[in-house]
């Protein structure tokens, strides 16, 4: 039993479909083209779960995020694969890969062939149980990567109004995920075990002002320490939480963030993996000619700091989706992949964005008393990186055109003085 396709996408989130946009518009042709998803939706916009779909009032919901509508393009429903040709092969896991034979397995037993796979698994959330604290299953503990983990995380909201929530872990999905829970009235305290939030990215100067602004929102932060263990009732609830610093907080819901691990390992001794990816080079392609694999778990060079990352944002996801297809449609007019790495959030009624490299020495600038602030990233004597808090679409785009030029940064003291007119005049 088996169906044969000339180009396969293997997962079914925010690069796939951008893919298959890209696919149409090069022109692919009824039947050539099959998406394999483990979830029971098309592709969608993954970044709504942690903002629009779990506010209090007028949420977010399918179709309307379905991708690309955060990019301002086409609305891809379920009724646009079927009017393309595009088969959507949903609710459907693949347990094994072998690309020697280009064959995919799914676990209903079908084998799937292709001619050209790209592979866009994604990642996976990390589990506690993974640093040896159980109780994942637990009935009010929470992760969020997908459309089922959101609707779970919204049930589970809904069922404790004005209740207590601890949320582990300081990156990206805490902070999202702290700032929607306090906006739907629920009482927050974030542990993590950095001296401060968004460690990855923010400055000390910059985490603090956010702390200040979820401290005058009412979130407790407990820092430095990471949990230990639940307190799980005869209902399977958890009741408590207890840190390893001794002390005990009551919960009526626990929201888990504590990093992801790219899904590569259906791939592990097929292709060659770095930076925890699958290592592609500047068209996206595997050291199997006939595989390419884009988004979260690719690891592609970034031209511009000479070096091999892999990048966990929608940007990178959207972008190289698009470059593989260019490279696999039409590989003599298609370059190396050169992208600019572009980070961005929205929690409250902020939002910041960063583009480039969070690497050297910092300058800050601007007033972050009034939430219109900055910062500039310098290595070895160029500009890498810019942070930008509150700033209009062209203030955006001159940071990230400045950081795309990598300017020569002589006196860091005139960079300060300068500020946002640096980015703005270079
Ligand atoms: P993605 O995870 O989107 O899709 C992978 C797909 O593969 C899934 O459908 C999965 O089920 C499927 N799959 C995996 N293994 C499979 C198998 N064996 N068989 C079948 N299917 C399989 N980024 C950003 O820049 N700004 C933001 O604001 C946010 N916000 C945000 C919120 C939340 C809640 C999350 C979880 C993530 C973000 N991100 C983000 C990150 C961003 O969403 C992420 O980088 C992209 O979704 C990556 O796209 P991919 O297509 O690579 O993976
Ligand atoms: P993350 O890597 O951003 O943050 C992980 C956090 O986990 C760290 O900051 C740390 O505080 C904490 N941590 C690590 N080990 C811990 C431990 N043992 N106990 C307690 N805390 C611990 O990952 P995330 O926040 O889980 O986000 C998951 C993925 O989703 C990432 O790829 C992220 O890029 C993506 N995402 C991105 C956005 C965005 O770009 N705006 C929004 C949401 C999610």
């Amino acid at each position: 039993m088996g169906r044969a396709f000339v180009y396969v996408i293997l997962g079914g989130g925010v690069a796939a479909g951008y893919a298959a946009l890209e696919f149409t518009r090069r022109g692919v042709s009824h039947g050539e083209l099959c998406i394999i998803s483990e979830e029971s939706v098309a592709p969608y916009e993954r970044p709504a779960l942690s903002k629009g779909f779990l506010l209090p009032e007028d949420r977010a919901s399918l179709p309307s995020f379905h991708t690309c509508v955060g990019a301002n393009e086409e609305r891809l429903t379920p009724k646009w694969y079927k009017e393309q040709g595009i088969e959507l092969v949903l609710g459907t896991r693949v347990k094994s890969a072998d690309v020697r034979r280009k064959t995919l397995l799914t676990a209903a037993g079908e084998t799937i062939s292709y001619k050209i796979l790209i592979v866009a698994t994604g990642a996976r959330a990390l589990k506690l149980e993974e640093f040896g604290v159980s109780g994942s299953d637990a009935e009010n503990v929470c992760y969020l990567r997908d459309l089922a983990d959101a609707n779970r995380l919204v049930d589970v909201m809904q069922s404790c109004p004005g209740g207590n929530a601890v949320v582990i872990g300081g990156g990206y999905i805490g902070m999202e995920c702290a700032a929607s829970l306090v906006i739907n009235k629920i009482n927050v305290t974030m542990v993590f075990p950095e001296e401060h939030c968004m460690a990855r990215l923010f400055t000390p100067k910059i985490a603090s002002y956010y702390e200040d602004y979820y401290q005058s929102k009412g979130v407790k932060f407990i820092k430095g320490t990471v949990l230990s263990s639940f307190n799980i009732d005869s209902t399977g609830k958890v009741t408590a939480v207890n840190l390893r610093d001794g002390s005990q907080l009551p919960a009526d819901m626990v929201v888990v963030g504590i990093g992801i691990r790219p899904n590569t390992s259906l791939f592990e001794g097929q292709l060659t993996l770095e930076k925890g990816g699958i290592k592609v080079n500047g068209k996206l392609q595997s050291s199997n000619s006939s595989v390419y694999a884009v988004g979260d778990v690719a690891a592609f060079p970034v031209k511009l700091f000479g070096e091999t990352r892999r990048l966990e944002h929608v940007d990178s996801a959207r972008k190289s989706a698009r470059h593989a297809v260019h490279a696999i449609m039409e590989p003599e007019k298609t370059g190396e992949f050169d992208y600019l790495p572009f980070f961005y959030s929205r929690v409250f009624t902020m939002s910041w964005q960063f583009y480039g490299d969070a690497a050297g020495e910092v300058v800050h600038y601007g007033d972050f008393s009034g939430g219109r602030f900055g910062a500039y990233c310098v290595s070895k004597g160029h500009l890498v990186g810019s942070f930008l808090e509150g700033g209009t679409k062209e203030e955006y785009e001159a940071i990230a055109n400045a950081t795309r030029l990598k300017p020569a940064i002589e006196d860091l003291g005139e960079l300060e003085r300068q500020g946002l007119s640096f980015a703005l005049t270079v």
